[in-house]
């Protein structure tokens, strides 16, 4: 009766392993206990964009428009021009992007928009870094297509060599996720890395996919772009620079604002043109008041050097009870430590039985083949989400136990 691909393929949720592997497990009752294994941070949300959704009182007996209101579409293209230095006037609010319910969705969704049944006369394949954000798997299988994980190690500096795979996979290839800055590394791709990937992915006529939800936590340089990188090589004197390119972002990470469920894609019209009709098939439109409250949160630039200094400090507390243990390093972007404790799921456990902290056990976002090792088994997943304080308290627990 249902989708093999759900009954049989996609059966490993993360957060699902997570919660059998602690059941049989009583944690000590005289500690709070700190969650660390979601990625869902725990700052507010800037109280004028509540007041906006509260103040929302026409719109909601009416269908929102699919693809995104003017002012909106407006807010994202000139913050896109501001952070990544682009020429005033280069984005056009009705074709450069696409407002979606999340960076999530967008992901999900550019899989099945850009896979055909056959590609090169095979079974197309997408390709993704391994380990991998969940719904970049989902969209692959769920699109027909093969996965193809592509490691990406502390040899290749957490970046996937997409470069390596050989070229008759490559013409198989519809789509390439990348995550930059990455989770759960932190490593952050270069313009030159993303041009040359980019290249390959027009070479072949696949969808460079970046997600760039974390773009805006970062601790040292702002992380460049795909939009910029595409830009600095662009030969078509403006008119086509972002081919084969779309980048999603969202409002989860820059704005603590991840009950809203705003996120947009952005990139080569072509694909901003296919991800609107799916969603008018098949997409939910956003709440008038949540458009309206992306529009003023992306229009506003004094929150997101806020929301850093609170990762910043955590950092600094993170590298005072650790640098020098479990392979300890400050990453560039996003919010995740990625820590080698030799055995993640055991350090998982023993973290929940005896100082009430979850985590997520590496290999639980990493997929080996058949016959080959996890390589991320001997990592945990640390979510440094809460404010400075709580953070301390969880790593001094997680330093005196593992
Ligand atoms: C790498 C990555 N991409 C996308 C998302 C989705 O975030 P949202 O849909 O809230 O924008 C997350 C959430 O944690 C993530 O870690």
């Amino acid at each position: 009766m249902f989708n093999p691909r759900l009954t049989e393929t996609l059966t490993d949720f993360p957060f699902a392993r997570l919660n059998a592997l602690l059941a049989p497990i009583t944690p000590p009752s005289h500690l709070s206990m700190i969650n660390l294994s979601v990625g869902e941070p725990q700052g507010a949300m800037p109280s004028f964009a509540r007041d906006i959704v509260n103040q929302e009182v026409d719109g909601w007996n009416r269908y929102p428009p699919n693809q995104g209101l003017p002012e909106l579409n407006q807010a994202i293209c000139e913050w896109l021009t501001r952070r990544y230095k682009l020429p005033k006037g280069l984005l056009d609010p009705e074709r450069h992007v696409h407002p979606t319910a999340g960076s999530k969705e967008g992901v999900y969704i550019i899989a099945t928009v850009a896979t055909p049944q056959q590609k090169a006369g095979a079974r197309p394949v997408v390709a993704l870094p391994n380990p991998f954000y969940q719904a970049y798997f989902g969209g692959a299988v769920l699109s027909g297509a093969e996965p193809l994980l592509v490691d990406a190690n502390d040899s290749n500096g957490f970046l996937p060599c997409f470069d390596q795979i050989d070229e008759a996979t490559w013409k198989r290839i519809t789509v390439v996720y990348l995550c930059s800055p990455a989770n759960p590394q932190g490593a952050i791709a270069s313009i030159d890395y993303l041009q040359k990937l980019l290249l390959l992915c027009r070479k072949h006529d696949a969808v460079l996919a970046v997600d760039e939800c974390y773009a805006e936590i970062y601790t040292g340089a702002a992380p460049p772009g795909a939009l910029e990188a595409a830009l600095a090589m662009d030969e078509t004197g403006g008119k086509d620079p972002f081919r084969n390119l779309a980048v999603f972002h969202s409002l989860s990470k820059r704005s603590n604002a991840a009950g809203l469920r705003s996120g947009f894609v952005a990139g080569d019209p072509r694909i901003i043109a296919m991800v609107l009709r799916w969603r008018t098939y098949g997409g939910p439109q956003i709440p008038f008041g949540v458009q309206k409250a992306s529009a003023a949160l992306w229009r506003e630039e004094t929150h997101p050097p806020v929301t850093r200094e609170w990762y910043r400090k955590n950092f600094r507390v993170a590298e005072q009870i650790l640098h020098n243990r479990f392979g300890y390093y400050t990453p560039g972007g996003g919010f995740f430590l990625w820590l080698d404790v030799g055995d993640g799921e055991e350090a998982t456990r023993k973290l929940w039985r005896e100082a009430h902290l979850k985590v997520l056990p590496g290999g639980y976002v990493y997929r080996a083949d058949a016959g080959r090792p996890n390589a991320a088994d001997k990592y945990i997943r640390v979510a440094l989400v809460h404010d400075e304080k709580t953070t301390r308290e969880a790593l001094t627990r997680l330093g005196q136990v593992l």
